[in-house]
């Protein structure tokens, strides 16, 4: 009874310990909470913490008291007590964390569905992932962004896919992650409660330039949303080669072919228009519409010689309409031979 005092004791001093830390600095280690999501993940993790902490303590405890109390004495030769079980012992071990882990089941199932619940105001982005690209789609309003923006304090559901590898779309301080896997649709729901800019991450290996698939996120007022949005419906107001220019970001182009002839991926596009090249078969081609609009098609059809096809996805096809296809490839040839 005394060594149960005892040991009680310590471990009620680390737990309060602990408590007394996490009480401190918790919060500082991570990013602000951005969305109305983020406080159900923190208040969910926070709880798990203060768990741990008497965890922690009950482990320690126990070993600190033994490792001081029952060391061994000098001219101790002696074996220890034997014990044959402790039926209560058991069973307190049993339920009690059997009771805790089913009370975070319980309001961890009831935290997710408040989170993922759809609402009937609901504004709509489609994001795809590619290698190693973010593209945002607002069906309801016929834009394309390469930069995510949002309006403060209105549900969004973000429809994710991808059209080569998965994806993972993360912006840690809205805390909610999804991954964007090719051939289905995910839905992410955020509601942003602090206006401001962060960043989208990707949260799965997916090649090479990983680390480097990043967009903007854009959290604004409702005022300057409907702003935006305004200013992207209006038509475009440059020639064909502008509108290409447009798309060349929004689809992540430009993350492997350079428009300053600097080496890449992918060959640069800086005074491709109109040469001669050798391709990877030895044939000498000429660039031209044809040959553009095949090599974005199918981009493994006719390879420029000293380059592979490591990455560009095969259905831009299926993503780009005719319009656009037009619109890239008069971009290309507007950064053509006068252009070096
Ligand atoms: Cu996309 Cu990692």
């Amino acid at each position: 009874m005394k060594h149960l005092l005892g040991v009680s004791a310590l471990i009620a001093a680390i737990t309060l310990a602990a408590w007394a830390w996490l009480g401190t600095g918790f919060d500082k280690l991570l990013p602000i909470r951005a969305s109305e999501e983020s406080f159900y993940v923190d208040r969910l993790l926070g709880m798990q913490f203060y768990v741990i902490a008497f965890l922690f303590a009950l482990i320690i405890g126990f070993m600190l008291y033994s490792f001081i109390v029952f060391r061994r004495r000098p001219g101790d030769d002696g074996d220890g007590d034997h014990f044959h079980g402790n039926t209560t012992l058991e069973v307190v071990w049993t339920v009690v964390p059997l009771g805790v882990v089913l009370y975070f089941a319980v309001l961890g199932t009831g935290y997710l569905s408040d989170i993922t619940s759809p609402e009937t105001d609901e504004l709509v982005v489609e994001v795809t992932g590619s290698q190693w690209n973010w593209r945002f789609d607002y069906p309801e309003y016929g834009i394309s962004s390469a930069e995510l923006f949002l309006p403060v304090n209105r549900q969004t559901v973000l429809e994710l896919t991808s059209i080569d590898v998965i994806h993972s779309f993360w912006v840690p301080e809205f805390r909610v992650k999804q991954d964007a896997v090719p051939g289905m649709v995910h839905p992410l729901r955020i509601t942003p409660t602090e206006t401001g800019a962060y960043v989208v991450r990707c949260a799965e290996i997916c090649g090479l330039d990983h680390s480097y698939m990043l967009a903007d996120v854009s959290v604004m007022e409702t005022a300057d949303f409907d702003a935006w949005l305004q200013s992207q419906m209006a038509p475009p107001t440059g020639g064909l080669a502008e509108v290409g220019a447009e798309l060349a970001q929004v689809n992540g182009c430009l993350g492997c072919h350079s428009i300053d002839g600097s080496e890449n991926t992918g060959p640069t596009w800086l005074g491709i228009y109109g040469e001669e090249v050798y391709l990877a078969d030895g044939s000498e081609i000429i660039i031209d519409d044809a040959y553009l609009r095949a090599s974005i098609i199918d981009p493994g059809s006719q390879i420029v010689a000293g380059f592979e096809n490591v990455s560009m996805p095969a259905n831009f096809g299926a993503v780009l309409s005719d319009a656009d296809l037009d619109a890239l490839v008069a971009y290309i040839a507007s950064l053509g031979k006068d252009k070096e």
